[in-house]
C-alpha cells in the first residue's frame, strides 16, 4: 500500500513538467475536485484529471475503490475587490473549542483568570512576539476574530465568520491551536501539545461525528504540524504552501493557502513610478538554503553582473529589515526564487511595497487564487527559463513603463487583502481567508455525506481515527 502510493507520487513527480506545460493556461478554471476518503480515492488519468501539478490524492487502496467523484469547482465570480456587498454577504458558522489556553494565549504568557480560557480582548490583548515569528501569526489574527465576533461591537464591522456555540449548527470546527508559535518558541513542546491535541479531538463528538472532515486546523509554518497530521489529515489544514506535506495529507482542494504577514511595512503614499524606482531588480535572502537552493546559487551567477540588479545575500533580521524596506521600495520588480519551501514572506513583502513580483517558484501555491489573478500584478518564469542564459534579465527588461504601472496599480489595489489586522476590516487577509473557507464548505459537506454511505453496514457509527503514512 505504501508502495503503490509512493511510486504514484514519483511517477507523477516526473511527469509534471508537461502537465504544468498543458495545463498552464487552463488553470484555476479548470480545477476539478478529487475526493479523499480514507477508504477510497484514486487519481486515474493523471495529467488531464488531476490538477495543479498532479497534487490530487494518490492514496489507492485496491480493497475499495469507488469511481472518482469530480465536480466542477464554483465558478469564478466576477470578482472586483471593490465591491463591498460580496464580503458582507458571506457568512461562515465557527464552533470554536475552548482548547486549555496552553494551546493558545497561554504561548504568549497569557493565564487564565476565572473559568475563562480566552482572554477578555476588551481589556487586553496578549502580545505576540515581533521579528520572524509574526510571519507566521495567522493563527492568532483568525482566533482574535473569532473571540471578537461575540462582542456586540462587532456587528458593526463587516465580518465574514461568527463565533457559535452548538456545533450542529457550525460549518466550521475551528481548532486555536497556535502551532506555528509553539513551533517557533518550544520546539520541544510542540510535538507534546501535538499529541496531546490529537488526544483533544479525538475525544470529542464533534470530531468522531465527521472523522474530523470538518475541521479546520492551523499549520502555517511548514514545520509546525509535523506528527499530528498524519492523523489530522482529514481535516481542512491552513497552510503556507504544500512543500514538505504528501498530497494525501494536504493538497490544494482540500487545504486553504493563506499568505505570510509582511515583515515590511506597507508603503503608505506610495507615489513612485517606473522611472523614479532606479532598481530594475531587487533580491536578498539567505544562499544556503536546502532543496530549491541551488536555482538561486545560480540566478546569482546570472544576474548579478547586469545593470540595475540588486541581488545580495543577507539575513532579515534588524537592519535586513530595514534595507530590505529601501530596497524594495526602490525596486521595479522583486524577485521571489524558492527556498527551503516553495513559499515565503518575501512575496507579501514585495506586494506591500509595490514593487512587481517576479516568482520563479514552480511549486508555490497562492492565496486567494480561485478569486485573485496574479497575472494581474505577478510576473511568473519557470525555473528552467529562468536559468537559461539572457532569459531572466531579457523577459523583465521587456516590460515598458506602461505594462509596469498597471501592475504598479494593481498592487496598491489589492495588497489590502494581504493586511492582517486588528479588528479585522472589510476585504483583509483574515477575512480573505475566512471566505476561502466558506468555499470550501459545500465541499466538506459533500465528503462527510459520503463517508458515511456505508456507516451502517461495517463499523458502527463512530468514525474514529485512521492514520496515514
Ligand atoms: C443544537 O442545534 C441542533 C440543530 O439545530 C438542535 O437540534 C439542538 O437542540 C441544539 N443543541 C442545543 C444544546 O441547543
Ligand atoms: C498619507 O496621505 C494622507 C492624505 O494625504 C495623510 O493624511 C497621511 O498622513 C499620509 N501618511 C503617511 C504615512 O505619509
Ligand atoms: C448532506 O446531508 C445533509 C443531511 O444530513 C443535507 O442537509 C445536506 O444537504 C447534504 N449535503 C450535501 C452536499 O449533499
Amino acid at each position: 500500500m505504501f508502495m503503490i502510493t509512493w511510486l504514484f507520487v514519483l511517477h507523477s513527480t516526473s511527469s509534471e513538467d508537461t502537465a504544468l506545460e498543458l495545463d498552464h493556461n487552463l488553470l484555476p478554471n479548470s480545477k476539478h475536485f478529487s475526493t479523499f476518503d480514507e477508504s477510497s480515492s484514486v487519481v486515474k488519468d493523471q495529467n488531464s484529471e488531476s490538477s495543479f501539478a498532479n497534487r490530487a490524492i494518490l492514496l489507492v487502496d485496491n480493497e475499495n475503490v469507488e469511481a472518482n467523484y469530480k465536480t466542477k469547482q464554483i465558478p469564478e465570480t466576477n470578482y472586483n475587490p471593490k465591491c463591498s456587498s460580496m464580503h458582507a454577504k458571506v457568512v461562515l458558522k465557527v464552533f470554536m473549542y475552548d482548547l486549555p489556553s496552553e494551546f493558545h494565549f497561554g504561548l504568549l504568557d497569557w493565564k487564565p483568570e476565572g473559568k475563562s480560557v480566552w482572554p477578555d480582548i476588551k481589556t487586553r490583548i496578549p502580545h505576540y512576539p515581533g521579528g520572524l515569528n509574526l510571519q507566521h501569526s495567522i493563527e492568532y489574527w483568525l482566533t482574535l476574530d473569532i473571540l471578537l465576533s461575540e462582542l456586540p461591537e462587532s456587528a458593526s464591522n463587516s465580518r465574514t465568520a461568527i463565533r457559535v456555540h452548538n456545533s450542529s449548527e457550525a460549518d466550521i470546527i475551528f481548532v486555536p491551536f497556535f502551532s506555528s508559535l509553539s513551533y517557533n518558541r518550544y520546539s520541544k513542546m510542540n510535538k507534546v501539545l501535538q499529541d496531546k491535541l490529537v488526544k483533544y479531538l479525538t475525544a470529542h463528538e464533534e470530531w468522531k461525528k465527521s472523522g474530523g472532515r470538518d475541521h479546520l486546523i492551523l499549520a502555517h509554518h511548514p514545520n509546525s504540524m509535523l506528527d499530528a497530521r498524519k492523523k489530522l489529515w482529514p481535516a481542512t489544514f491552513i497552510l503556507s504552501d504544500f512543500g514538505r506535506y504528501p498530497p494525501n495529507i494536504a493538497n490544494v482542494e482540500k487545504d486553504v493557502i493563506a499568505p505570510y504577514k509582511h515583515v515590511i511595512r506597507s508603503y503608505v503614499n506610495d507615489s513612485s513610478s517606473f522611472d523614479s524606482r532606479s532598481t530594475l531588480l531587487y533580491f536578498q535572502g539567505a544562499i544556503n538554503r536546502k532543496d530549491g537552493g541551488h536555482a538561486r546559487q545560480q540566478l546569482y551567477s546570472l544576474l548579478k553582473d547586469e545593470k540595475g540588479v540588486h541581488f545580495s545575500f543577507g539575513s532579515a533580521q534588524r537592519d535586513g529589515i530595514r534595507k530590505a524596506t529601501e530596497g524594495m521600495q526602490s525596486s521595479k520588480f522583486c524577485l521571489n526564487i524558492a527556498g527551503d519551501t516553495p513559499s515565503s514572506n518575501r512575496l507579501f513583502d514585495a506586494i506591500v511595497s509595490h514593487c512587481v513580483p517576479v516568482i520563479i517558484s514552480d511549486e508555490i501555491e497562492l492565496p486567494y487564487e480561485d478569486v485573485l489573478d496574479y497575472t494581474k500584478f505577478c510576473i511568473f518564469v519557470r525555473t528552467r527559463d529562468a536559468l537559461k542564459k539572457k532569459f531572466l534579465i531579457n523577459f523583465i527588461r521587456s516590460i515598458g513603463r506602461d505594462e509596469w504601472t498597471r501592475m504598479w496599480s494593481k498592487l496598491k489595489e489589492i495588497e489590502n487583502f494581504f493586511e492582517f489586522q486588528f479588528p479585522s476590516k472589510e476585504g483583509d487577509a483574515v477575512q480573505m481567508i475566512w471566505q476561502v473557507v466558506a468555499r470550501k464548505v459545500p465541499f466538506i459537506r459533500l465528503k462527510i455525506n459520503r463517508s458515511r454511505r456505508f456507516l451502517r453496514s461495517l463499523h458502527g457509527k463512530d468514525m474514529g481515527l485512521k492514520s496515514i503514512l
